[in-house]
């Protein structure tokens, strides 16, 4: 009797089982790339910018692409001016830090990510000892710390006296309702959704300021041999449900890596990238032949479609939230774009760091 490991070593062995459709119609269609030298190329989100830059230097100096891009990032993870990520990161509603990270390396097709874990600093460092250390690809909460623990992390207070004061001033205005949902069918609201704009922040970017600021760190890279990685890191929602966990950690949602294609990653509301399996989706378009820019816009559009509740639609109709992509292809090829026009990326190539704009879907209201 044949068994699944011998399938799986006689599909692996005989070359030729791909050639008689043995493996799924999209994977056998897969462009095969012959690479010879790819300019490092890393791209991020806009407060990736000496991110990106450390990313490059540490490929330099003899780094992988997984510790490059996890380096870059924890740049940030340890900054406590941005509220977004790491440490000084914005609390959920109870005014406790949860942070979520995932990431993968291409070469190894390894994955790791954390959700909603506490007290540590780094979690794009816990996602990477998850891939390296674990049978498993995501570990949550409290489980996620103990592992954490046990490989060497320490568990710290990542409040800052800022994040306090943040929390504080939104838990004296908050309402009930924020965040909870009628039970019936069409999900309608109690009342309207309180929004950033109510609190003088745009809902179409990424803001560090008004009522519920979202923001993220996501960092993808190519080396000069074609080899991939990504990592996504946050904080996520600020003020949100206790146990939330948001696109970054989801494999496929806030990041994605495919060695043969590329990589894409997102910020935003991380809501609206699962759904749509967002950095997943990025990346086949990619392998469809899409430019990375082209490919991105397209996952936005994927975005729209599906965003039909009233409570997430402005008075055109349009999502009232943002969402940007970023992406590189296994050529040095890169791109961002966003929801809205006024959204920015940041580069780093051929020793040059830089923002720039992210293609768009929608000019932003007058
Ligand atoms: N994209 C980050 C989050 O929604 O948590």
């Amino acid at each position: 009797m044949s068994t699944r490991r011998d399938f799986i070593r006689t599909s692996a062995g005989v070359g030729a089982s791909a050639a008689l459709g043995v493996f799924p119609k999209s994977l056998h269609g897969a462009p095969h790339v012959v690479i010879r030298r790819v300019t490092p190329t890393c791209v991020a989100s806009a407060n990736g910018l000496g991110a990106a830059a450390r990313a490059i230097q540490e490929l330099a100096d003899g780094a992988s692409t997984i510790e490059a891009v996890v380096r870059g990032v924890n740049l940030v993870e340890e900054d406590p001016t941005d509220t977004s990520v790491g440490f000084g990161g914005l609390p959920n509603a109870d005014g406790v830090v949860q942070l979520d990270s995932s990431l993968m390396h291409g070469p190894t097709r390894g994955a790791g990510a954390v959700g909603a874990i506490e007290g540590i600093k780094r979690p794009s460092l816990v996602a990477l000892d998850v891939m390296r250390y674990t049978d498993h690809h995501l570990l949550v909460g409290e489980g996620a710390q103990r592992f954490a623990v046990s490989m060497g992390h320490k568990v710290e207070d990542l409040m800052t006296e800022e994040s306090r004061r943040r929390w504080v001033e939104w838990r004296a205005q908050r309402d009930e309702s924020d965040f909870y949902l009628t039970p019936d069918q069409t999900g309608e609201r109690i009342g309207r959704m309180r929004a950033p704009e109510d609190f003088g922040g745009d809902p179409r970017v990424d803001s560090h300021d008004g009522y519920r600021p979202q923001g993220t760190i996501n960092c993808d890279i190519v080396d000069s041999n074609g080899d991939i990685s990504s990592v996504t890191t946050t904080s996520g929602m600020a003020y949100k449900v206790p146990g939330r966990v948001g696109d970054s950690p989801i494999i496929g949602a806030g990041q994605y890596c495919d060695n043969d294609v590329g990589a894409a990653g997102s910020t935003g509301r991380g809501e609206a990238v699962i759904k749509t399996c967002g950095s997943h989706t990025v990346v086949e378009m990619m392998r469809s032949g899409m430019h990375p820019t082209d490919a991105c816009l397209e996952a936005l559009r994927r975005i729209v479609h599906v965003t039909v509740e009233p409570r997430l639609q402005d008075a055109q109709g349009r999502p009232n939230f943002g969402v940007n992509y970023y992406a590189v292809n296994k050529k040095g090829e890169f791109g961002g774009a966003a929801l809205f026009a006024g959204a920015r990326f940041a580069v780093s190539v051929a020793g040059n760091s830089r923002l720039e704009d992210s293609a768009y879907l929608f000019e932003r209201s007058q």
